[in-house]
């Protein structure tokens, strides 16, 4: 009994630590995101604006440009990342290929210039439309466990611009809240970007002079 006990205590200990399993896909992931979202409305340049990203922990600013490509979504990334004097503009290149038969979901790899090739289920939660029929910000999300266990969470959210309308981002914000994420939100999801970023200043992949980003 005193066994059992302790048994309990200490599974609600480390799923308190290390996090619960991943919420379900359909709890998460609305039906009507994943009828209506087209992923050639997602192409061109996007700036993100929010982040939860272990991956980025050491970057302020970061633009993509997407295409769709026959396997993939394809991102050219720019990120400035780095501390103090040794800021730099990295680059890297992302692939979000599709999956059969399941819209609003990716397989992400990152194929340069990460070294280790991880795979990040990569989910859209959410999206708006401009006047012309682009999406002009993205909801995306990726959780990863191992045995029932969070091991990953992730948040990156893109707008068409650095500076997102106020109104913007609290349909953003809703988003997440109506994923049941809304926890993440002003919490450990951080803003990205800002005036400091000079994005004019990003050099082109050709001039990139700073490739590697190793993390
Ligand atoms: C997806 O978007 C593209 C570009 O806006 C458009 O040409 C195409 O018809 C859309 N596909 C569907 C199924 O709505
Ligand atoms: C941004 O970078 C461009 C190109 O290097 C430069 O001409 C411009 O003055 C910079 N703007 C600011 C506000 O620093």
């Amino acid at each position: 009994m005193a066994l059992r006990f302790v048994t309990a205590e200490l599974v609600l200990l480390l799923t308190a630590c290390v996090g619960a399993s991943c919420p379900p896909l359909e709890q998460v992931q609305k039906a009507e995101v994943v009828a209506t979202y087209n992923v050639s409305k997602a192409q061109g340049r996007f700036y993100e604006v929010f982040v939860k990203d272990v991956v980025e922990a050491p970057c302020t600013c970061f633009l993509k440009d997407r295409r769709v490509t026959s396997k993939s979504l394809q991102d050219r990334d720019q990120l400035y990342c780095g501390f103090g004097e040794h800021r730099a503009w990295y680059h890297a290149t992302e692939d979000n290929y599709f999956v059969t038969g399941q819209n609003a979901r990716f397989d992400l790899v990152f194929q340069s210039p990460l070294i280790r090739k991880v795979h990040f289920p990569n989910i859209i939660l959410g999206f708006a439309e401009d006047a012309t029929g682009e999406y002009v910000w993205l909801v995306e999300y990726q959780c990863m466990q191992a045995l029932g266990v969070q091991t990953y969470m992730g948040f990156n959210i893109y707008h068409r611009r650095w500076d997102p309308p106020e109104a913007d981002v609290l349909a953003i914000q809703k988003v997440l809240e109506e994923a049941g994420l809304g926890e993440y939100w002003g919490h450990s999801i951080k803003p990205m970007g800002g005036p400091h970023c000079n994005y004019t200043a990003s050099p082109s992949a050709d001039e990139a002079t700073e490739t590697v980003l190793v993390v």
